[in-house]
């Protein structure tokens, strides 16, 4: 067993938990936040995306003992209060069919546009590469995060 302390969306948290849990069964599990989604459990799908000190992790590849002291993000913790932006932007443009992907979609595209708001669509594709979609071809979520970044006053 390992005793973590760490922050979620915002709320602190003290546990133990045994060294082999993956932060997605933490999270999904333990604390009962079912938005993150597991597809491929090996690192290739993205849907399992959360930020973890500002930068996107495969959830399903990391041991929540890893986590000691990080600060997470997950979809829960945006668009609680009022949507984000890139929430609004993605309904508006119809950049959601099935949805799977989008927890972990939207992760990505927050990590992008944190970091830069001006950032480029080679760069938005660039930044979500790793998460993949079966239904949408990528064209409606790359405007989305476009639209996204102009409602947050960027370029
Ligand atoms: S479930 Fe983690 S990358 Fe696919
Ligand atoms: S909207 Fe269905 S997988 Fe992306």
């Amino acid at each position: 067993m390992n005793k973590i302390c760490l922050k979620v969306n915002g709320k602190s948290h003290e546990t133990e938990i045994s060294s082999n849990l993956r932060l997605i069964d933490f999270l999904r599990d333990e604390l009962k936040l079912k938005g993150t989604k597991e597809g491929c459990s090996e690192g290739e799908c993205g849907a399992c995306t959360v930020i973890v000190n500002g930068k996107t992790v495969n959830s399903c590849l990391v041991l929540a003992a890893s986590c000691n002291n990080a600060e997470i993000t997950t979809i829960e913790g945006i668009g609680s209060d009022e949507l984000h932006p890139l929430q609004k932007a993605f309904m508006e443009v119809g950049a959601v069919q099935c949805g799977y992907c989008i927890p972990g979609m939207l992760l990505s595209a927050k990590a992008i546009l944190d970091k830069n708001l001006n950032a480029s669509e080679e760069e938005i594709r660039e930044g979500i590469s790793g998460n993949l979609c079966r239904c949408t071809g990528y064209q409606k979520i790359v405007e989305g995060v476009t639209l996204a970044k102009q409602y947050m006053g960027g370029r």
